[in-house]
This record gives structure tokens, sequence and C-alpha cells, in this order.
């Protein structure tokens, strides 16, 4: 049978576009599956400040890799709050020989020359939680981040609004956080959404070096002594600085205690929202977040890489991406929310110190 030559042309052009599409699939890395018998994945945590990274993302991660994997090894590594420390964890691993690092950087800007680095050694990283700024990632997975601050800033809002508080009795105070943190950013920017929108002012505004519960402690301490009983609530990003900020407040003899947000669903924080210390907090779902980059994890190890179900734009590349959806948590939503998905349970929960508040709240 003879061809045609427009459908040689045909045939020819096909080809090159499915090697082109096979080419572009996973911009930098397309290795050949690595032995998963010896394979090494390296998991890297920003801080030890923040209860979620040794209670909930490294168990939850290493628990997916082991079903998935059983024979791959994790390697961890937590900055504690230190960049210079993250690169010489990342180092390590590399010389280690790491088939993929599952990076949730301390510092986003400083993490690209690791992506870098592990680059230079055929090694894919993955952007976790945060977003690292640079265009070679193999993945970013995270949540709707600026959706999480506008949770923040509408519970806010609307809690200031519900109790009668107008706009001239006073103002807001927003601790924010780590500048060296992308999410902080957007927080800030979803909740600035809000805020701004009200009516409400803000009174002054506060990026906590590291997420640092006792830096957000202080500075709120000397917003007191300037605004006194102007503060009418607090915008704190996440429950160990809204922790800090309820301590100053407490520790000024502010009574009743203007509503404070939060974020990470963490025990102490749910436990103040239930002895009404603390307003809200916002509930991300750790276990799938740290299982899909377990998986992504593993497929890099065998040489898979699957889409992104959406795509962010990092460098003038774009990134294959997973963003999950955060939740708002107020009193009664800590029990249908928090403890029906298995993230706490009751007896967590609900210890002796908490028992009345806890039944108050028909929990337990
Ligand atoms: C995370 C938060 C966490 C904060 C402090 C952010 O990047 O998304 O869940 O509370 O860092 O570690």
């Amino acid at each position: 049978m003879t061809r045609s030559p427009r459908a040689i042309a045909a045939a020819v052009a096909a080809i090159l576009a499915v090697l082109a599409l096979s080419a572009c699939t996973n911009g930098t890395q397309n290795e050949a599956p690595v032995d998963p018998s010896t394979a090494k994945i390296g998991l890297l945590l920003p801080d030890s400040v923040t209860a979620r990274y040794d209670t909930a993302d490294r168990p939850y991660f290493e628990e997916r890799v082991r079903e998935l994997c059983p024979d791959c090894e994790v390697l961890y590594g937590n900055a504690d709050g230190d960049t210079a420390k993250q690169q010489q964890q990342a180092e390590s691993m590399l010389t280690q020989g790491v088939s993929v690092l599952v990076l949730d950087p301390y510092d986003g800007k400083a993490a690209a020359t690791i992506v870098r680095l592990a680059q230079s050694r055929r090694v894919p990283v993955i952007s976790y939680d945060r977003l690292i700024d640079s265009p070679d990632l193999a993945y970013y997975i995270s949540f709707d981040n600026e959706l999480v601050g506008r949770l923040q800033g509408q519970a806010l809002v609307e809690k200031l609004r519900e109790d009668g508080v107008k706009p001239g009795d006073g103002g807001i105070l927003m601790v924010n956080g780590s500048p060296t943190d992308n999410n902080a950013s957007q927080f800030k920017k979803g909740a600035h959404e809000l805020i701004d929108a009200s009516g409400y002012a803000v009174l002054a505004e506060f990026d906590t070096p590291g997420w640092d519960p006792a830096r957000a402690q202080d500075w709120v301490a000397g917003q007191i002594t300037q605004f006194g009983d102007r503060i009418v609530g607090v915008y704190a990003a996440n429950d160990p600085t809204a922790g800090g900020a309820i301590a100053s407040l407490k520790a000024a003899g502010i009574s009743p205690l203007p509503p404070v947000t939060g974020q990470d669903a963490e025990l102490a924080g749910l436990q103040r929202i239930l002895t009404g210390d603390q307003y809200m907090t916002v509930y991300k779902a750790l276990r799938p977040e740290a299982a899909k980059a377990a998986e992504l994890a593993v497929d890099l190890v065998n040489g898979r890489t699957p889409a992104g179900e959406v795509h962010i734009e990092v460098g003038g590349r774009s990134i294959p991406s997973f963003l999950l959806e955060p939740v708002a948590v107020t009193r009664d939503r800590i029990g249908p929310v928090v403890i029906d998905d298995g993230f706490f349970t009751l007896a967590q929960l609900c210890t002796s110190d908490y028992a009345a508040a806890c039944a108050a709240a028909g929990l337990g």
C-alpha cells in the first residue's frame, strides 16, 4: 500500500507532536525508574514552633509512602526556622542519594538554591505547602491560601458586626505570618480583601519572623500599650500566633477578649475556641495533602509523571499543582468538621480541663 505525501507528512507531524508532548510533561527530570527497593525520599519541613509538621505532615507522609512503596526509605529533616539548616539538610539528603525531595521551604526564595542543586543531580523537587520561587519544580501541592485569608477575614468582620461593633469604636491588629513564607503573603492578601472592604480600620500590622509565637506575643503587648481598648479584633494568621496574641491580651487584663482568628486546627487552638479565648481557626485537611505529596514522590521514583489538577506560573514556567480547600471552624463546627474528619478524637480534645466546655459545645 502506498501513502500519499500528505498522509506521510501528517503521520510525521503526529509523531513529532507526541515526542514534544512527552518531553514537556515533566519539564526537567524524566529519569528512568529508580529501584524502589533502594529508593530514598527526602522530606524537609520548615519549623518546630507549629505543631502540624511533626504531629501530622510527617507521620501522614511516611504512612502513605509505606503503603505505596514498603521498601522506600524516607529521610526527614526539620529546619527549626533556619534557612542555612534547611540547606544543609537538603545537601546531606542529596549526598545520601535521595531520588526525590519533598520540600516545604523555610524561606521560599532561598530554597531556589536547593532546587538548582537537586536539578544538577537530576533529583526532582516537590514544593510542599509553601511555594518555592523556582521554575524548576516538578510539582506544587498546597491549599488555596488566599481563600484561607479570606475565610479568616470574613469570620472576623462578621463577628464584629454580629457583636454590634461600629467601625468608629476602634480597629483591628493584624498578626501576619513569616515574611519568608509565600503562604503568609497570600493569607495576608486574602484577609486584607475582606477587612479593607469592611469599614473596620487596621490599627497596625506585623509580619512575624519565623511565625514565632513569642515574637507575636511581644508585638501585641506593645500594641496594647499604644491602642488599649481601641483594639476590637485581632487577625492572627495561625493558631500559635493567636496563642501569643491571646496571652498578651490576657496579661494586660483585657476583658472580654476581642475576637481572635487562627489557622491549623491545632489542639491548643481548638481548646481555646472551646473556652471562648479564640474565635475561630481554619481547618486544612493535612492527611490528603501529605498523602498526595507521598503519592507524587512514589510516582516520580517509578518514573511516572501524572498531570497536575491546576497550573501555577513560577518564573515563566507552568508548574503542575494540586490545591486543596480550607474550611473555617468556629465553636459549633469543631465536631462536624474536625472531629468527624478524624483529625483529633474527642478524647484528645475533651481532656478533664475542657470537659465542661466540650459538654457546653455539645461534644462528648
Ligand atoms: C502553613 C501554616 C502554618 C505556618 C507556620 C504556613 O506556611 O501553611 O499551616 O501554620 O506556615 O508554620
